[in-house]
């Protein structure tokens, strides 16, 4: 199966031109990625990856490790050379744009990396400025401004500013990574893993948090996860990688329902059982 049954790709070249197109009602996309193929020397990760990702949704995005969940993230964000495909964000392919537009688009893009690094030598507040030292033109007042708005958002505490990363706990530095992520008022927010290592009542105050940032800001949020829970409780759509290719596209109810292998594993093993458990009846 290449796409579950309710989501065929409008770039199917088996589709006429006339379903390619999109209706008027077909929503906004706001990362189109086409036919991407990403190699390191001979080892090739993705193989003719297709995936939307549309404007205001949390795109769920699994699968197993190692194989390329960090890599297509990391391409997305320009960090990792593709061998070929095509890479549109707001509209514009990512090869066609200069230098001064790819860093406008910089700007709009948040970014939480898998290993959350804050630098380690600086405070949480100067963590959190540093992209607006790179980007903005204001002054140091108003960056100590906008820090502290920045942690208010993210339920820190307005002294964590002042204190540098071993000092917190791993929830406080997810939630410093989190405000260093929106310190550009970002339209999307990548996510790479943002609850590994929390427990779970953590987890899912970290949950809660990034979807009333996404509604409240209206962000686009691509998040990579392993938690079964973030994937019932904040995701509106999955997306999964196996075999070198979305396989699969579509709501959590999609995934329980599709046949793939992997996905049966992934969504109905021992592992998910108790995440299944926990869902009221009918969800
Ligand atoms: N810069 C690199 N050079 C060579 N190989 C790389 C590089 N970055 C990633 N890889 C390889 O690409 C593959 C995919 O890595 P990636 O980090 O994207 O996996 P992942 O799906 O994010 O896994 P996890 O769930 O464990 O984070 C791995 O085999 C990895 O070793
Ligand atoms: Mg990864």
């Amino acid at each position: 199966m290449s796409q579950t049954q309710s989501e065929p790709m409008n770039d199917d070249p088996a589709m006429s031109p006339e379903a390619r197109r999109a209706p008027a009602d077909e929503p906004d996309i706001i990362i189109r990625v086409r036919d991407l193929v990403v190699a390191f020397g001979e080892k090739v990760i993705l193989d003719g990856l297709n995936l939307d990702v549309r404007r205001g949704e949390v795109l769920g995005f699994v699968g197993g490790s190692g194989t390329g969940k960090s890599v297509l993230t990391r391409t997305i964000l320009g960090l990792v050379q593709k061998r070929s495909g095509t890479i549109e964000v707001f509209g514009r392919n990512l090869d066609e744009v200069d230098t001064e537009e790819a860093k406008t688009f910089e700007r709009r893009w948040g970014v939480l990396f898998q290993h959350g690094a804050l630098f380690s030598g600086l405070t949480v507040g100067q963590n959190v400025q540093v992209p607006m030292r790179e980007y903005l033109d204001i002054s140091q007042g108003l960056m100590d401004e906008l820090a502290m708005l920045k942690l208010d958002m993210v339920g820190l505490p307005r002294d964590a500013a002042m204190k540098f990363p071993s000092e917190l706990s791993g929830g406080m530095i997810k939630r410093a990574a989190l405000a260093r992520a929106l310190a550009l008022d970002p339209d999307i927010l990548f996510l790479d893993e943002p609850t590994s290592g929390l427990d779970p009542i953590g987890a899912a105050d970290f949950d809660d948090l990034i979807r009333t940032l996404q509604k409240t800001l209206g962000l686009t949020v691509f998040m990579v996860t392993h938690d079964l829970d973030s994937l019932y409780s904040i995701c509106d759509r999955i997306a999964a990688l196996a075999d070198k290719k979305i396989i699969a596209t579509g709501t959590i109810q999609d995934m329980l329902a599709a046949e793939h292998p992997w996905l049966r594993s992934y969504f109905h093993g021992t592992r998910s059982r108790q995440a299944l458990a926990s869902q009221p009846p009918g969800t």
